[in-house]
């Protein structure tokens, strides 16, 4: 009855979680979620107000278009100028996407063709393999990422891709790209116009102590690039962000949206560009520092605890999720952390390079984690 590409989909990664989550909860239990990368904290005060603010524009009510407003539009060129020292056209370079995951399914649709061969990362974010690739009937040539390699792909195996999706810093692993690869990924998306390049930057906020986390577009104007606001303004909900890059690129993503959506909400945008205005430079509104400090104590603590626990932790200065190595099979430490009412991921959720592995998402107070480790020791 439904399309044989549905049948090629496994059931999204945390469907699975949920479950098993629901029917603890249900039975009364305490459950400690460090699955899912969904934020505890709320977003800045700011970013709220100026959502109930622009709930009141008189143009609110109004479609968006699929490209995102022009004002708006204007703002992240301004906020991309100063973060990355990247200029953007705001009228061909950018369009405003709903989260990430719409930018990165609708690029699929704009690029992919039957039987075309997707290069994805393993573990990875699930979308560039299934939301990507399977949605279009494409077909899916991995790219281990393991400790040997640095959680780094081996680009040699992307040759004759028509799609490459590189995440830094990176989900799962938190790893992020040495300068040495950015230099590589350039080489190949300067010298492979057949393949269509897309770094995921979801995470470029999400950073601690002195790393700042570059863009791609610094290195090469031949590539797209994902931005969300989901995880460093604690937004998932509110479903924004923005893809940004080569001129012809954005153009064929818009052209696929403009019939699939009509635009994010007029005042998520604009609390979006509102909220990338704070920025100064490099350095992020003092909200946003202050939810930074937050997760990069929670990560602290969570390295050291696992470690403590024996645990073969991936240390990393980026992003809210803790790879640590468990042993041959994940499996059984999965199973005895929810005996525990702790839920953690298991590695092979994110492909079968992952085997072996646990993912903690640090979406918890301190003292939630503190409690983890408790039941987990
Ligand atoms: C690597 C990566 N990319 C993209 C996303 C999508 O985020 P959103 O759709 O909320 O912007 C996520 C969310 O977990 C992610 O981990």
């Amino acid at each position: 009855m439904t399309a044989t590409r549905l049948t090629r989909l496994p059931e999204y990664l945390f469907a699975d979680l949920e479950k098993k989550i629901s029917e603890k909860t249900a039975a009364g239990r305490d459950v400690i979620n460090l699955g899912i990368g969904d934020p505890d904290l709320p977003p800045p005060d700011s970013f709220t107000k100026s959502l109930q603010l622009h709930a009141a524009d008189s143009d609110a009510h109004f479609y968006s278009s699929s490209r995102g407003d022009a004002g708006v539009r204007k703002a992240i060129a301004k906020y991309f100028k100063g973060r990355f020292g990247v200029e953007l056209d705001p009228d061909s370079q950018i369009c405003v996407v709903l989260g990430g995951k719409e930018g990165l399914s609708s690029l699929g649709r704009a690029f992919v063709n039957p039987g075309d061969m997707v290069a994805a990362p393993s573990p990875a974010y699930p979308v560039y393999a299934q939301g990507v690739a399977t949605l279009c009937d494409g077909k899916v040539q991995t790219m281990p990422l393991t400790r040997e390699n640095g959680f780094l792909p081996d680009l040699n195996l992307a040759e004759g891709a028509r799609m490459l999706f590189v995440n830094y810093p990176n989900n799962p692993t938190g790893a992020i790209a040495t300068e040495f690869f950015w230099q590589s990924l350039q080489d190949f998306a300067d010298t492979h116009p057949e393949t269509v390049v897309c770094h995921d930057h979801a995470y470029s906020e999400m950073t601690f102590g002195d790393y700042v986390a570059p863009s791609f577009l610094q290195y090469t104007k031949n590539a797209v690039e994902m931005h969300s606001l989901s995880k460093v303004f604690n937004a998932t909900g509110f479903r924004i962000g923005f893809c940004v890059g080569r001129a012809d690129y954005i153009a064929a993503l818009v052209k696929a949206k403009s019939q699939i959506d009509s635009g994010a909400p007029l005042m998520i945008q604009r609390a979006m560009a509102d909220g990338l205005a704070g920025y100064r430079g490099t350095e992020p509104p003092r909200e946003v520092v202050e939810i930074r400090k937050i997760y990069g104590e929670r990560r602290a603590y969570a390295e050291k605890a696992l470690r403590e626990l024996g645990l073969d932790v991936i240390e990393s200065p980026a992003t809210f999720y803790v790879w640590a190595k468990v042993g041959e099979d994940e499996l059984p430490f999965v199973q005895r952390a929810l005996d525990h009412d702790v839920v953690v991921t298991p590695g092979r959720g994110f492909g079968q390079e992952g085997v072996g592995y646990i993912r903690l998402a640090l979406t918890q107070s301190l003292d939630r984690i503190k409690l983890a480790m408790q039941r987990l020791g």
